[in-house]
């Protein structure tokens, strides 16, 4: 399905863990990428670059990533290193409902270990945009390259297309960036984002994504 407005965008795009092997035309891909160049930031840096690979040069790279260690130092810590109970109870809910739609038990290691190598394989997208930005930026940025991405990520839904946004990929960034050709030196590897077509047929993608009740998160003063 399509989305035809932003309204439709918004609630249909999830993050997909399961991808049919269709491939993505190149001018759709450049086409969403065009539009999202419109996407705001502070200064109007537009601090986001990113590689787009599919066909060989992605299973190459895919291959590399599943023989490879996890790189050490890592790129950057994905989660903070101190957080409150509240935080850490939204990702055992959603671990909890994510590892369920598979079968995945709490104790079950080798499960997990499976959907590990999944995520490196960006869950058979045939598309992986990978995203990274100079070293100098700071979190004002970050927070600019994250508005590009979901800019991408409703374009996506209103092509028909899905997405799958990845921080786990910076465990192999070095090696993404000489893959692809990017100076380890000069540039901060971000994420991933895997693009292609839903497979609406498995549980994968129909779990429930808990929120938290708006007027925990925002107050409306004066209306
Ligand atoms: C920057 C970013 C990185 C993410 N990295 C991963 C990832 O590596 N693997 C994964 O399965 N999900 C990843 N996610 C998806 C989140 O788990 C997901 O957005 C969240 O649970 C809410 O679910 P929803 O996107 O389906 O609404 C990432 C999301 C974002 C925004």
């Amino acid at each position: 399905m399509r989305a035809k407005t932003v309204s439709e965008a918004v609630e249909s795009r999830r993050t997909v863990r399961a991808f049919l092997p269709t491939p993505v035309p190149r001018d759709t891909i450049l086409s969403i990428l065009d539009r999202a160049r419109m996407a705001p930031s502070g200064c109007n840096f537009q601090p986001w670059e990113a590689t787009i690979l599919t066909g060989e040069p992605l299973r190459a790279l895919q291959a590399k990533m599943l023989e490879a260690p996890m790189q050490d130092p890592v790129e950057y810590d994905v989660q903070p290193k101190a957080i409150t109970e509240e935080y850490r109870d939204r990702l055992r809910a959603i671990g909890a409902l994510m590892y369920g739609a598979e079968g995945v038990g709490r104790d079950d290691a080798e499960g997990r270990r499976a959907l590990g190598r999944r995520n490196l394989i960006s869950f058979g997208a045939p598309v992986l945009l990978l995203c990274y930005f100079p070293r100098f930026m700071g979190p004002p940025q970050w927070s600019d390259v994250g508005m590009w991405l979901q800019t991408i990520m409703l374009l996506a839904r209103e092509e028909g297309l899905d997405t799958c946004p990845q921080e786990a990929l910076a465990i192999h960034a070095r090696l993404i960036k000489a893959h692809i050709g990017v100076d380890d030196t000069t540039h901060i590897f971000f994420c991933g984002l895997g693009i292609g077509f839903r497979d609406a047929e498995t549980d994968t993608n129909r779990h429930e994504r808990p929120r938290v009740p708006l007027e925990r998160q925002v107050r409306l003063i004066g209306f």
